[in-house]
């Protein structure tokens, strides 16, 4: 470039900066209140479309891309999650730089005009790692998360100032695009405590001022719950509900609130082992239009999702289910940028409320490509490259090692065992696999419930090891606190001298094996080649290779043929991979590659069948690797007695039935004998059995063991969605199977059920609402 070039140039772009620096100055500022019946912008009846994206989830080159496909679709607003865990990874140590520059991604926003509703929790759910708190609030073992604890609540204190520091300047009243701010997050499902609920707002209200709007979300079976008087009140729900009954309660408690669906579900999320979610773009669509020709406001939760990078993928519970790298969400946006058939179909919705203007046109796209296979050449075997040792006599978790994620690695030296004895591990989190003197002989995997696994007779002095690895904290329910690596004890049951003795394990080496790229990229890496390695064992280790790329641009790298585990490109977390699926690829933005060589590095805990990998053109996140026990099989109910038979009603909204007499048992069997309709499906949303005094039971520990149908062609309609806290998803029978329908669950152990609540769907006329039912309670399994 010639000298009078560069000059001009630069005499260009100073010029630009006084103008820019000029207009920034000069913004003008508005308003933006709550008005009877409605929103109001400058004083004028506003209706927001806003689209839900999650900056974290995005890669920052394609951030302006993505906003630009939000304004084309007929958006005017932008609602966004802040993630605490994200921004403080280490108490006071705030990063808003980079990928996490909440303020530029807002400026963002308002450079191409949408608005922006900011949501800074503290808790989030998302399905992001523990909801969006930080892992280190755990090395207070007894702190009461999302309470009044003090602790928490100076942590939460810390948290927003820190966040209103980088935004304050950008609300509506200064100029800039924020018009509400949310307290909380769907408090209702999780407490009633409403004491902790003003706590946060007076926090939010502290740092943010007295002008901006505050609102909270709930559901509309349980937003009085956490509802505060002073607050807007907003009702979450997904495609398919029925609006008016959403709206109904909060209509005739506050007749003059405007309405708004601040999460308008349009899909759901993945789990690892359960089928790929998708929703029908028509449903999503027309309730979109039944909102928009009643003035309803509405956020799209997820427009765009985007991708859980690294180890950021929460976990949902009860039970144990932790999500997939992939935030599709069968969004209208796919997670690589890519318009779908539901953007489409919903821009044509969008375009009948554009004031009739043009919606403008689409930003550029993409173009992703193809990278033929690579092998890996290079492999640091795990046992090889372990770090340095800490010992320990008990045991402990994680997190009292101050390691908040990756692998542990838990050592000793067992006392010999003359026969086969249970090994049994309380509780190991998440993923553990057991080695014998190097040798591998099982895994327990939480998802299952497992925790026991049978070590053959062996010498004083072998070596155990437990490799434990840290999946994401659950995000949802009580459950989110959640301990990593083993959280209480390891213990063996064998026979001493012919007489029954228990083993508590002491004693242990301890290796902490964090998630981080420089860890990874530090090991003893060696030709595969020069490995001996026992060819029935699978090989966990940090495989090495590079990658030559002529044009970068998005891919989507294939990890079918791995195990488990964690991928780096140039230093940049992909995410995790697991051969169960659905999700066998991972998205590899195209901004992250480099022309010529790239570096990648693969943590794999369990070993790959093969250490290849190739990149493709279009994503597989919808094939399931893992075998599924068959859940149909014949249960006969013949001998059985039947603890109780009753009848729930027709319609929407939840019902009770109290049992004449409470029954004990660990297995509950539900038979529906009929439905509402005479179409022969049966669903239901939500089932909580009661116990003597109408308590509810806990579910944490539940688990389907049969259920004679279940929909699963199109969406994901299985038997374990009658108890995971979700009033959207539900259980369905499939097409074509006759009633009756049965399902039994283990509730994990003993409990005395003495009645049952029950929620139908949620669509209008509650489809597949079924009519008699009976329960069966008892100690052991049913005969199958
Ligand atoms: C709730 C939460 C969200 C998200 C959705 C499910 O509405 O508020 O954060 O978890 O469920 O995707």
């Amino acid at each position: 470039m010639n000298f009078l070039l560069k000059a001009t140039i630069s005499a260009i772009f100073a010029i630009s900066l006084l103008i820019s620096s000029a207009s920034a100055q000069t913004t003008r500022k508005h308003t933006f209140e709550v008005g009877d019946g409605a929103f109001l912008l400058d004083g004028k009846p506003f209706v927001i479309k806003a689209a839900e994206l999650h900056y974290p989830r995005i890669p920052r080159p394609y951030w302006e891309q993505r906003i630009k496909l939000c304004k084309s679709l007929g958006m005017n607003a932008v609602c966004l999650y802040v993630f605490w865990n994200a921004h403080e990874q280490r108490p006071d140590s705030f990063d808003f730089s980079e990928q996490l520059d909440l303020a530029a991604f807002c400026r963002l926003c308002q450079k191409n005009g949408l608005y922006v509703i900011l949501r800074p929790g503290p808790y989030v759910c998302a399905e992001w790692e523990m909801g969006g708190l930080p892992w280190w609030l755990l090395k207070k073992q007894d702190i009461r998360l999302r309470e009044s604890d003090d602790y928490f609540i100076e942590r939460v204190d810390r948290f927003e100032k820190a966040v209103a520091g980088e935004v304050k300047d950008l609300l509506i009243e200064n100029g800039g695009p924020i018009i509400m701010v949310q307290v909380e997050n769907e408090y209702g499902s999780y407490g009633e405590d409403k004491r902790y609920v003003s706590q946060i707002r007076d926090i939010i209200r502290k740092h943010f001022g007295e002008n901006i709007t505050l609102f909270q979300c709930d559901w509309s079976s349980n937003f009085t719950l956490n509802g505060l008087d002073d607050l807007v009140w907003t009702i979450n729900f997904g495609a398919g509900a029925d609006v008016e009954q959403q709206f109904a309660h909060l209509k005739s408690l506050r007749p003059n609130s405007p309405l708004m669906c601040s999460e308008y579900w349009s899909g759901w999320f993945d789990k690892w082992g359960a089928n790929h979610e998708t929703r029908s773009a028509d449903v999503m669509v027309a309730g979109i239009d039944a909102m928009l020709s009643r003035g309803i406001s509405f956020s799209l939760y997820m427009t765009h999702g985007g991708t859980n990078w690294g180890h950021w993928a929460g976990a949902n519970s009860p039970g144990f289910a932790p999500d997939v790298t992939s935030y599709d969400y069968d969004a209208p946006i796919n997670e690589s940028g890519q318009p779908t058939p539901k953007y489409w179909l919903l821009r044509k919705t969008l375009a009948k409320y554009n004031g009739g203007k043009r919606l403008p046109s689409l930003p550029d796209l993409v173009n992703p490509i193809a990278i033929p296979q690579f092998e890996f050449k290079y492999v640091a075997p795990l046992f090889w490259n372990l770090p340095d040792t800490k010992k320990d006599f008990g045991i402990k978790s994680m997190e009292q090692y101050d390691q908040g994620f990756g692998t542990i690695l838990y050592r000793t030296a067992l006392p010999r065992l003359d026969i086969p004895s249970r090994l049994i591990v309380s509780n190991a989190h998440d993923y553990a696999q057991i080695f014998l003197n190097g040798e591998f002989i099982g895994k327990l995997d939480r998802r299952n419930h497992e925790k026991e696994i049978v070590l053959p007779a062996c010498e004083e002095g072998s070596q155990l090891d437990i490799l434990v690895e840290a999946m994401g904290r659950i995000n949802f329910g009580r459950a989110i606190k959640d301990f990593k690596g083993i959280t209480e004890k390891v213990e063996i049951e064998t026979k001493l001298y012919g007489k029954p003795f228990v083993y508590d394990l002491k004693g242990w080496e301890v290796y902490n094996i964090e998630d981080e790229y420089a860890t990874y990229a530090d090991k003893k890496f060696m030709p595969i080649d020069e490995v001996s390695h026992r060819a029935s064992q699978r090989l966990p280790g940090y495989y090495r290779a590079t990658f030559n790329v002529d044009y970068p641009s998005d891919t989507f790298l294939d990890f079918s043929t791995w195990g488990k585990g964690l991928v780096y490109v140039n230093g940049h977390a992909l995410g995790r991979f697991w051969e169960i699926g659905p999700q066998q690829t991972l998205y590899m933005p195209g901004c992250w590659l480099r022309r010529g060589e790239n570096e990648i590095i693969v943590f794999d805990v369990v070993g790959p069948h093969k250490a290849v990998v190739e990149g493709l053109k279009e994503p597989i996140i919808d094939k399931l690797q893992e075998y599924h026990p068959a859940r149909r099989r014949n249960l006969s109910l013949d001998k059985e007695r039947v603890s109780f038979a009753g009848e729930f009603g027709a319609g929407n909204g939840w019902q009770e039935v109290r049992f004449d007499k409470s029954a004990t048992g660990r297995y509950v069997c539900l038979v529906f004998e009929d439905a509402h309709a005479a179409d022969d499906i049966a669903s239901v949303a939500e089932i909580y059995l009661l116990d003597g005094d109408g308590e509810r039971l806990p579910r944490e520990e539940w688990s389907v063991v049969y259920a004679d149908s279940e929909a699963r062609s199109h969406e994901n309609h299985t038997a374990d969605k009658l108890f995971d806290l979700q009033e959207s998803t539900y259980w369905s029978s499939d097409e074509g199977d006759k009633f009756p329908h049965a399902v039994v669950i283990d509730m994990g152990e003993e409990h005395t059920v003495g009645g049952v609540q029950y929620l139908p769907r949620m669509e209008q006329g509650a489809p597949g609402s079924v009519k008699h039912f009976k329960v069966y309670v008892k100690s052991e399994q049913f005969m199958f």
